[in-house]
């Protein structure tokens, strides 16, 4: 079969890698792919929100199956299009999407699903938002309705520091008209954990969680980014909290969106909260997670295609994956200013010099006269395997240091609280 995936990143790198391994597929094309998928698969150059440009493609192709990787085409109804057309497409319609796509309509679906979530209040106007906000004399997350390139969620420190948010994103228009609405979400302590499963508008099955670092800098300091990182499994999310997950959150979620006639098939990604008063739902994406989808899918014993057409077909059925016991330590390797400003174009050595079970998932790369060059904030993931968390942790680092490129910056203390908490056993 005909394998499309849709997005650029190291996420549709993975995804590359993992269907290229299937014996059912017999071509896997990317849109529009980025420099190393061109290496292994075929780049379209086709935009991931280039809607007809897609379509048009998998009908000249009769491409089989569409992967789609990142939520800007989710939102902008690639999969409806293609089901309109009588393709089969892994991801959410534009309606069940809404889920990630706007944070107020998650709120209000898992109120109404029972599931449990942070309180929050919602506005339109920043005047009235920053009047509740004087009122309660505290700080609240401030959340962008809209999606916002992972720069919608700010974590202020006081009521104070909560009012400069809501002007950043409201007046001063940081992330434009994905802040027209906020939502004001009460801060909650704990540890987080993205769960992320097949649906397949009716059936959920869990993939293993994954724990991703979200800000710049070791210690969780420094400001938010796209992911600099992430592991799996998590030491705290064993089987039996996965299970209730799903029970508790996956499957109310799944139901509802189906009661209102807005099925969800694809990927849905669960950001939990794991604290004294249980487990609540801090947010929803209708995509796999970036890093997470890096270190989860090396993990995937077998094949990815048929996982991703049972849950395209909405014939998971009985499905089982199977997951390896090892565990994945991912390291983004970033250019020196990330998330901020930053130069590209520097040439990235010792790629060619990595260990077995070590991978490197490209996002922001170009192919250069003489190998591949820095292109983007986010360059690479190096994702790791070992049989233990510290082996995979010292197996990433140890080849970090193989590769160089100007100004490579990078967390050094990922998965070193699962290390760390292993050794106090
Ligand atoms: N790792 C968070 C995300 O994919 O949005």
């Amino acid at each position: 079969m005909k394998v499309l995936i849709v997005g650029a990143g190291a996420r549709e790198h993975a995804l590359t890698w993992k269907a290229l391994q299937s014996p059912l597929t017999d071509a896997v094309y990317c849109a529009p792919g980025n420099a190393a998928t061109g290496a292994i698969a075929v780049n379209t150059g086709i935009e991931a929100t280039d809607i007809d440009g897609i379509v048009r493609f998998v009908s000249e192709r009769d491409v089989s199956l569409t992967v789609i990787g990142p939520e800007a085409a989710v939102a902008a109804g690639l999969a409806d299009r293609l089901a309109a057309s009588d393709r089969l497409v892994f991801g959410p319609t534009a309606a069940a999407g809404r889920i990630e796509s706007s944070k107020a309509f998650a709120k209000s679906l898992m109120a109404r699903a029972g599931v449990a979530t942070p309180a929050y209040q919602v506005f339109d106007d920043p005047a009235r938002a920053k009047d509740f906000v004087r009122g309660e004399r505290r700080a609240f997350v401030v959340k962008a309705d809209g999606l916002a390139k992972g720069k919608g969620t700010l974590v202020p420190r006081d009521a104070q520091d909560t009012l400069e948010c809501i002007d950043t994103l409201m007046l001063r228009k940081t992330v434009g008209a994905a802040a027209d609405r906020i939502v004001l979400e009460e801060k909650v302590e704990g540890r987080e954990v993205s769960l992320m499963a097949m649906v397949d508008g009716d059936r959920v099955v869990a993939l293993p969680p994954a724990c991703d670092y979200k800000r710049a800098l070791d210690g969780d300091r420094g400001p938010n980014t796209g992911g600099m990182g992430g592991y799996s499994p998590v030491s705290f999310f064993g089987p039996d909290e996965i299970d209730r997950a799903v029970a508790e959150v996956l499957v109310p979620v799944v139901k509802t969106l189906r009661e209102d006639g807005t099925p969800y098939r694809g990927c849905l990604y669960a950001g939990l909260m794991v604290g004294g008063s249980g487990v609540q739902v801090l947010e929803f994406n209708a995509r796999f997670g970036d890093p997470e989808a890096q270190v989860v899918l090396p993990r995937l014993e077998g094949d990815l295609v048929p996982l991703l057409e049972a849950t395209a077909r909405g014939a998971l059925g009985e499905t089982r994956a199977s997951w390896s016991t090892r565990s994945s330590v991912g390291v983004v390797l970033a250019s020196r200013g990330y998330p901020g400003t930053y130069q590209t174009g520097f040439p990235i050595d010792g790629l060619g010099t990595i260990e077995r079970d070590v991978f490197a998932f490209h996002a922001g790369t170009t192919a250069g006269p003489a190998g591949y060059e820095t292109a983007g904030g986010r360059v690479l993931t190096l994702v790791a395997l070992g049989g233990s968390m510290g082996e995979a942790r010292d197996r990433a680092y140890r080849n970090v240091e193989k590769i160089r490129f100007e100004g490579m910056t990078y967390r050094h203390d990922l998965a070193l609280r699962e290390v760390e908490s292993a050794v106090l056993q």
